[in-house]
């Protein structure tokens, strides 16, 4: 027992944490053309953690530009701010204080909540437990490994049929580090089970369709968050001739595969990794949704944070063929969001609401002819950016239901 102990506490003591002492998030302002090349420059010189937009080169003028300082440049940068006349305030003033307050109360609890940021571990064991405690609404298939070698299990929500059923798709947890994400997915599962034969939507919409969800799609990456780096963002695969590890499964899709906002750069969080779905998560999702294709009628992915539902394109500024009928859905769903707690969401095609961005899951899923393909940016703002605190789980959670219950209900009308 004491063996065990200690080995426990060397093992604790080993483990690499990295911790964020004196780093600071600021939001920069940018309105002059040389504003966007100092931020430019400034990301070429030192090593810079962008928030949102998510790399240098997606900022230009007059949009806010979140970014994380390590502690070393502090100084530095807010002289070159004042200096340059770039306005900016301190969204966060301590991240190091702000990872350990992101857990309300700070005795973690050993089981898993819906109301807190449970480990995949936590995950896992979910999975199993729901998916047999209620056997008639819900069944698992694994639908590949990810890199490190974790199963990736896909659940499906819906009343058992003999004919085939019509599908939505469901993920969680592209990136790492957007905890609120996959948190929204466990709640999805739970509100479906626990208001099937109560709400007549949830009852009307699982009786016709199934609903496929991903709890975690880049699992590799979430428990990296959780044991190594709160701030990881890509997937943790390797490969010779880089020691920087992991491509962003969120630029890895076949849509103009790395032509915009993507980084061709191992050592970049946009990195669009080798070719496409070189990132065996993603190969593993496009393949089931390649497999369903005659199935699948909607595609829905949640990151977080801007409180954003985009559709496409991102990967270029054309227009869907689809627009006018994409933008009223989501329109409609981010006012049914809004009714709840008043939470102001804007909606738009990727590249012309946030900025272009190739490789993406929401436009490979919609040339592929999944019609109705959205993604979701979940709170907040940037007041906790990925630091959502635990207390904010359960009333964003419930807001989201309603926008995607909006979209289900659509789809399921115009099936
Ligand atoms: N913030 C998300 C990302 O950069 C937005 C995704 C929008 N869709 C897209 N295909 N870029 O991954
Ligand atoms: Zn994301």
């Amino acid at each position: 027992m004491r063996i065990l102990l200690l080995f426990g506490l060397v093992a604790v003591a080993l483990a690499d944490v990295t911790r964020f002492d004196g780093e600071q998030v600021l939001r920069l302002k940018p309105i002059f053309d040389e504003h966007v090349t100092l931020i430019k420059d400034l990301a070429q010189s030192i090593e810079i953690d962008f928030w949102s937009p998510e790399s240098a080169e997606l900022v230009t003028i007059d949009i806010d530009v979140d970014i994380r300082v390590p502690a070393l440049y502090q100084d530095m940068v807010h002289t070159m701010l004042l200096q340059s006349n770039i306005q900016h305030e301190v969204l966060i003033d301590d991240l190091q204080a702000a990872v350990e307050d992101q857990a309300d109360n700070k005795a973690s609890p050993r089981t898993h909540s819906y109301t807190k940021y449970n480990s995949w571990d936590k995950v896992q064991s979910w999975i199993a437990s729901i998916s047999s405690s209620n056997p008639s609404l819900i069944s698992r298939q694994v639908i590949g490994k990810t890199y490190e070698g974790r199963s990736m299990t896909l659940l499906k929500l819906g009343k058992k049929s003999s004919s085939a059923k019509p599908a939505i798709f469901m993920d969680c947890g592209i990136h790492a580090r957007e905890w609120i994400s996959p948190a929204f997915c466990q709640w999805f599962v739970k509100e479906a089970l626990s208001t099937y034969g109560k709400d007549s939507q949830m009852t009307s919409l699982l009786d016709q369709m199934d609903v496929y969800v991903l709890p975690v799609f880049n699992i590799d990456g979430y428990d990296y968050t959780h044991k190594s780096n709160r701030m990881w963002r890509k997937t943790r695969s390797r490969r010779s001739g880089s020691s920087c590890v992991g491509a962003d499964p969120n630029r890895n899709w076949n849509a103009g595969w790395c032509t915009i906002g993507a980084s061709s750069s191992p050592c970049s969080d946009t990195f669009c990794g080798y070719k496409p779905e070189s990132e065996i998560e993603v190969k593993n999702v496009a393949d089931f949704i390649r497999r369903n294709k005659s199935a699948i009628k909607a595609y829905i992915t949640i990151h977080s944070y801007s409180q954003l539902l985009l559709f496409p394109y991102s990967y270029t500024y054309d227009l869907a063929a689809h627009h006018s009928e994409l933008l009223k859905i989501a329109q409609g769903a981010s006012a049914a969001l809004r009714r709840l707690y008043g939470t102001r969401y804007t909606s738009g095609p990727g590249a012309a609401t946030i900025y272009p961005a190739a490789g993406g899951s929401d436009d490979w899923a919609y040339d592929l002819g999944v019609k109705y393909s959205f993604t979701f940016e979940l709170r907040d703002t940037g007041r906790y950016g990925f630091l959502l605190p635990e207390s904010q789980i359960k009333p964003t959670c419930e807001e989201t239901m309603l926008a995607v219950k909006y979209i289900a209900a659509y789809v399921q009308k115009n099936l």
